[in-house]
């Protein structure tokens, strides 16, 4: 049996990817998808490897994940259950796709994947291998043999894989950190500062703000202080400079697809950033009737993606209809990062409906008399029902 194996070089799949030759005696292929994470790809090759693997890709998808995906979530200010931008979600079907295309190449029997029966990612992850492998087997070690990290940690020491010690489960892309377990599960006390990485403290934050102009072209930003920049350059970018001011941690008690209930701590610098500017310049280009019925469109579509739903044909429905409003989503947003906190304190776009002569409390154009009629209809049956009230 031949298998492809998503591999991170973490614990869980470096379990997998013996446990799979000592059980199934099957030839493992390993694949490392890089969206982002900082390790060192190279050393997770040689692991692989060490442990056994038949092959070994690392596909770098980057770019492709910037583009794609990441700024098609700006576009759709995705955030799910009105707080987690998503990050982690967003990146599993872009790796499952590039796992899918090395199981085609070599011709697998089975794709694997390291995650468990409780969490998001399993569902991801199967729906993914499913709608673009069709007939091809799905072995989730974790979830169908038990696994759990004390007996992984036992195994490990006496397989010779190398594992840091972890307190904490980890995922990162280039959009997001997330942080699970440990500490953190006792819900009721806040996360030790030991669990960050990417933002500081905002109590230790500069104690001058940072200002940041992000201008966009049709939903997408382009430049940051008028200097163009490219998807992953300037999410990275931002990433450093918001983080540094604090900008970026979500502590959230999050509905899993699975029906639990968990926390995880997000660090989320760019994503808050971009997400804040795109909005509010939705706010000044698109009617009042467009972005209320945007709103209900957007929190759909985040939870399509966090769900695990990616291939849902309802998710580019939707997005075929965000692109057609977002024509006029283009413009420049002023914001301010002062620890911890982002506000947007300027904006201006050539399709602002802003009109300074219509709404000014100087000198202006706008007619007064227009209103009476328009207040007389605009209440009439809701005037007209009160007085007949029962
Ligand atoms: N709760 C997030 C999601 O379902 C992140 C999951 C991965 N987190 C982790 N710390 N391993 O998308």
């Amino acid at each position: 049996m031949r298998v492809v194996l998503a591999y991170s070089g973490g614990l869980d799949t470096s379990v997998i990817l013996k446990l799979l030759q000592e059980r199934l005696g099957a030839e493992v292929i390993t694949v490392t998808v890089d969206v982002g994470q900082e390790d060192d790809f190279g050393e997770i090759e040689e692991k692989a490897y060490r442990l056994g693997a038949k092959a070994h890709y690392t596909i770098d998808a980057k770019e492709e994940f910037a583009r794609d995906y990441v700024f098609k979530a700006v576009m759709m200010n995705a955030l799910y259950d009105g707080g987690y931008p998503l990050s982690t979600a967003l990146a599993r079907p872009l790796i499952a796709e590039k796992v899918a295309q090395v199981a085609k190449k070599e011709g697998a029997d089975a794709v694997a994947h390291g995650c468990t029966g409780k969490g998001n990612d399993q569902i991801r992850f199967d729906l993914a291998f499913k709608a673009l492998l069709p007939g091809v087997k799905i072995l989730a070690p974790v979830r169908e043999w038990g696994l759990n990290r004390e007996w992984e940690a036992q195994y490990a020491a006496k397989h010779g894989i190398p594992v840091k010690s972890k307190a904490y489960s980890i995922d990162e892309n280039l959009w997001g950190r997330s942080v699970e377990g440990g500490a953190i599960e006792d819900i009721s006390l806040e996360p030790p500062e030991e669990i960050f990485a990417w933002t500081v403290s905002p109590a230790k934050a500069p104690n001058e703000p940072l200002y940041l102009e992000v201008e966009f072209s049709a939903g997408a930003p382009e430049k940051v202080n008028g200097e163009k920049m490219g998807p992953v350059e300037m999410i990275r970018y931002l990433n450093k400079v918001a983080g540094a001011h604090g900008v970026g941690r979500v502590d959230m008690i999050e509905n899993r697809t699975v029906g639990l209930k968990s926390r995880e701590i997000y660090e989320v610098p760019a994503a808050t950033v971009l997400i804040a500017a795109h909005k509010d310049l939705e706010r000044l280009t698109l009617t009042k009737r467009s972005m209320d019925f945007k709103e209900a469109v957007d929190a759909e579509w985040a939870k399509l993606v966090y769900q695990g739903l990616w291939f849902e044909p309802l998710r580019e429905a939707l997005e075929a209809f965000a692109y057609r409003l977002e024509a006029r989503v283009s413009g420049s947003v002023r914001l301010k990062l002062f620890k911890g906190s982002v506000s947007v304190v300027g904006r201006s776009s050539p399709y602002g409906l802003y009109d300074f002569d219509l709404i000014s409390y100087f000198k202006s154009s706008f007619d007064q008399r227009l209103a009476i009629g328009f207040v007389e209809l605009f209440g009439l049956q809701a005037v007209a029902s009160y007085r007949k009230r029962p």
